[in-house]
């Protein structure tokens, strides 16, 4: 494990970022890619270590995969083409890998066996294993299911109705794979509308998929082909430089070709919600996903309540919005976040714990946070924990502190972001 100290005590940030392709697109390219019939060409893949877990484990599925950087190139088979596995499907510290590939399991009929590292252990699996298992699924892991490893039998499915107990696109997905292979419609009901990754791809490889209100459907039996698909920078990854720039007092910052999907910029809304200084300019609105380029400068920032919808819409933010309510004036307040508890870490915890090490005044609630600010920060020695946006969020932080930061487990970032310290410290002005 690695320990890293960080960059602090600084006065702006100047310069143009390309942050790389987005997480969820790029898993979702390489597990279409692979069930479609025909090449499927990737460009601005994520290569990140979360990404080439779902390349290793379709390369076990038997599909030959070639990856070079961010360009990849698929030779799906049809899903008729998968294989069974000789060995473990590992998908080291990846959520979207495990669940998002037992949809396409289900409907296969073989025997899979899936793993992780230590947090996907952790991490509760019943939320697609039970509605799976209706489907016609068998599935068993530790805990009657709740947990790896899990070993996945599919065969022939049945498509359901489902009331999706918990707002997730993961589990959303995983439902929709298994429904394009089953027999009839398959309906997912969603209670807060969350990213639609997977709804726009089935339609970029010629599938159908409507949605109505909160009801996603798919019918079954539908078979999909290759596609090109061109992935646009991860909003998740320019998050940090969004914060940055507008806590770091002389800043300005252009973030090139970001990820603009409705579903996914709630981080836009808060920062314009706190007053600070940003201005996007959106590519091609007609896109398979948008995307365009937004330009962040240092301002004062006000308080702001996070909250409902909002929340599926910025989920992955909150640790890098809760080091940005430290330097706004006021109370925020973030509530209806308590998924945030069964992510890589328990990260209500974890970011409290490792923000307070820098003096900031925050407290955890039973389902979100409250950060009082304007608040001067420190320095201490922090961890990320094994979580990449925990370690990218404490490293924003660090530019802060008027005393040294170190940071352990920085080694976590390489999960969504490898490049990330060189791309945060091109921009540093030293
Ligand atoms: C993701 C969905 C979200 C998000 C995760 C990626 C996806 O998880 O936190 O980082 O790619 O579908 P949930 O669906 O569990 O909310």
């Amino acid at each position: 494990m690695s320990t890293k100290t960080l960059k602090t005590n600084k006065t702006s940030l100047m310069g143009e970022i390309k942050v790389p392709g987005d997480k969820s697109i790029s898993h979702r390219a390489v597990m279409f890619g692979s069930i479609a019939e025909g090449t499927t060409r990737i460009e601005n893949f994520l290569p990140g270590e979360d990404c080439l877990s779902t390349i290793s484990c379709f390369r076990k599925l038997g599909v030959e995969i070639i990856q070079n950087g961010s360009e990849v190139t698929v030779k799906g088979n049809g899903i008729d083409g998968l294989k069974p596995p000789e060995e473990t499907l590992y998908v080291g510290n990846s959520g979207t890998t495990i669940r998002l590939m037992m949809g396409i399991l289900s409907g296969l009929p073989f025997e899979s066996r899936l793993e992780g590292d230590e947090s996907i252990a952790r991490r509760p699996m019943t939320r697609v294993t039970s509605p799976l298992s209706k489907m016609g699924a068998r599935i068993d892991g530790r805990n009657s299911g709740e947990f790896t490893p899990l070993i996945v039998v599919g065969g022939k499915l049945s498509g359901i109705t489902y009331q999706l107990p918990v707002a997730s696109a993961q589990v959303k997905s995983a439902i929709l794979l298994a429904g394009l292979q089953a027999e009839g419609d398959t309906v997912v009901l969603e209670p807060v509308k969350t990213r639609d990754h997977t709804e726009r791809m089935i339609k970029q490889f010629g599938g159908k998929v409507e949605r109505e209100g909160d009801a996603v459907k798919v019918a079954g039996g539908q078979g999909l082909k290759a596609a090109d698909i061109n992935i646009p920078g991860d909003i998740s990854s320019a998050a940090f430089f969004l914060v940055a720039g507008a806590v770091v007092p002389g800043s300005e910052i252009v973030l090139k070709n970001v990820g603009l999907n409705p579903t996914r910029t709630g981080i836009i809304d808060v920062l314009e919600a706190m007053g600070a200084n940003i201005t996007i300019e959106p590519y091609d609105q007609d896109a398979a996903e948008p995307a365009g380029d937004i330009t962040i400068k240092y301002s004062k920032l006000n308080a702001t309540t996070i909250e409902g919808n909002l929340i599926p819409r910025l989920i992955d933010e909150i640790p890098v919005i809760a080091l940005l309510a430290t330097q706004a004036e006021g109370k925020t307040v973030i509530k209806d976040a308590g998924e945030l508890k069964v992510k890589e870490t328990n990260r209500i915890d974890t970011v409290v714990n490792e923000l307070r090490k820098l003096g900031a005044n925050i407290e955890a609630t039973e389902d979100g946070m409250i950060v009082y600010g304007q608040q001067d920060l420190f320095g201490d020695t922090v961890s990320a924990h094994g979580d990449h946006r925990i370690g990218m969020m404490l490293s924003i932080a660090a530019l802060l502190c008027k005393k040294d930061v170190v940071l352990e487990q920085s080694e976590a970032v390489a999960v969504s972001y490898p490049g990330f310290f060189d791309d945060l410290y091109s921009l540093v002005q030293e």
